[in-house]
């Protein structure tokens, strides 16, 4: 608003100038026309002392200008005054002087009695000889109350405009930043703890976009809120269940007058094996908020993958042959990478272990290393029960077990996959997974060759 009055003041101030200028030139040529004519006029009795014709002539053309003329000769003596004030006497008025010197001039003065008063003279030449000068003085008031009478008109105009344009600026900017109140909505809902807020925009520019990356990120920050809100209800839940069996172990020996050894000894080794769990539970759990926040002390070392796996599969093996599940390693091509081997070797572990644990007795479960692309692919092949296709995304969730029941019996607590996939996914990697339920499944760690560190 404020470039937009200064531009018009700017603009009006320049506009009356122009004009008042354009006014006064075309005034002053025209009373110099007059002077001209009134000097070709007197020029003959210049010479003479006809002095009653050269002021009838004076009152002549003063009539048509509404003006004054001065006629002097080459002395200065006023030879004709159409006010007959200074006729005889001798006048030294600049203008006078300048026109005895044989020089037109026009100048304007601002008299505080008269106004603005346009003063113009003329040499009188008979035969190439100054025989006088011509003095005309014109009142151009009237062209100063035209300009500031357009003045005002421009003034007028330009306060008519600049309310318009207030009027529709407010219009126009309320209009285009409607849409931020609705993000304000949206971020106080949010601010109260309220993710399920949703921006609506149906304009088609960039607050749409913005509209869009910001619901975006609600749903994100919905889901994290709901998975914390999962995460913890979990965690109470899977500490709950040993710590309640070790109450209730424990209370039924309390009140118990048993004298029978071997009953406290099958007791309390129920006990352990919760408080082992818990203790598990508890490993698993600080492991995964480690991984979390340890991103950057990932420990790099360049490693022969066919030795980890060696190793891996070696300290599996009683595992497998408790069920007489038969583990078998193939690897054709020695591969190098770097990596935290600790933690990949925890990565591989949790998958060949739910391999053997997923598979029933007499199953096959096969490692295979091999190179592919830019990937180092550790598969893990298992003909056990398979997972069923719609749960597939779910299984690297925190807790998530497909069969709650028969994890319960095989003692998982369901955040295995989720380490492996942390681990892996700190090394730039992947886990894909291909089931087909009571046929089989297929892990595929994938970790790129070269790592970007
Ligand atoms: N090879 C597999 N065959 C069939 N189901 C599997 C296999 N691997 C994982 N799953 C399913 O995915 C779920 C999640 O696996 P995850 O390793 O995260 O947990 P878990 O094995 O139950 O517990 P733990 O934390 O002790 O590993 C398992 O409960 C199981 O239902
Ligand atoms: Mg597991």
């Amino acid at each position: 608003m404020l470039l937009v009055i200064v531009s018009l003041l700017i603009i009006n101030v320049f506009i009356s100038r122009l004009i008042l200028n354009i006014y006064v030139e075309q005034r002053k040529s025209n009373v110099l026309i007059r002077a001209n004519i009134v000097a070709n006029e007197t020029k003959n009795y210049l010479t003479t002392n006809a002095m009653s014709n050269i002021n009838s002539i004076a009152e002549e053309y003063s009539k048509e200008i509404s003006g004054r003329i001065i006629v002097v000769d080459r002395t200065g003596v006023v030879r004709g005054d159409s006010n007959k004030e200074y006729l005889g006497s001798t006048f030294r008025h600049t203008e006078i002087q300048y026109a005895l010197k044989g020089q037109t001039s026009a100048n304007i003065y601002n008299f505080k009695d008269y106004g603005h008063v346009l003063y113009v003279s003329v040499p009188a030449i008979f035969h190439n000889r100054i025989v006088g000068a011509i003095l005309i003085s014109v009142s151009i008031n009237d062209i100063y109350r035209e300009v500031s009478h357009i003045n005002q008109n421009l003034y007028l105009i330009s306060a008519v405009s600049i309310v318009l344009i207030a009027f529709i600026s407010f219009i126009f900017l309320d209009f285009t930043f409607r849409p931020l109140e609705s993000f304000t909505k949206a971020i106080d809902g949010m601010t109260k703890g309220d993710f399920k807020q949703k921006v609506e925009i149906n304009t088609n520019d960039e607050f749409k976009n913005m509209a869009d990356a910001f619901n975006a990120m609600i749903m994100k920050l919905d889901q994290v809120d709901k998975q914390r809100n999962d995460f913890v209800a979990n965690v109470s839940h899977e500490l709950r269940t040993p710590i309640s069996s070790i109450k209730l172990l424990s209370d039924s020996l309390l009140h118990q007058n048993e004298d029978n050894i071997s009953i406290y000894r099958e007791f309390m080794e129920d006990i352990s094996a919760e408080a082992d769990r818990l203790n598990n539970i508890i490993y698993e759990l600080l492991a995964l908020v480690d991984l979390d926040k340890e991103k950057l002390h990932i420990n790099y070392k360049t490693t022969y993958m066919n030795f980890l796996l060696e190793k891996i599969v070696n300290r599996m093996r009683p595992l497998a042959e408790k069920k007489n599940i038969k583990l078998t390693l193939e690897q054709d091509e020695r591969i190098q990478i770097k990596v935290d081997s600790e933690k990949i070797q925890q990565a591989i572990i949790n998958i060949i272990d739910n391999a053997i644990k997923y598979t029933s007795e007499y199953g096959k479960v096969q490692v295979k290393l091999y190179s592919q692309s830019k990937w180092c692919v550790i598969e893990v092949k298992d003909n056990g029960i398979g997972i069923p296709e719609n749960r597939l995304s779910q299984i690297f969730d925190r807790f998530y077990r497909v069969d709650k029941a028969r994890s319960r019996k095989t003692g998982g607590t369901g955040l295995g996959l989720s380490i492996s996939q942390q681990i892996v996914s700190l090394h730039q990697g992947i886990i894909e997974v291909e089931s087909v339920v009571d046929k089989g499944s297929i892990f595929y760690i994938k970790i790129p060759n070269d790592i970007n560190l």
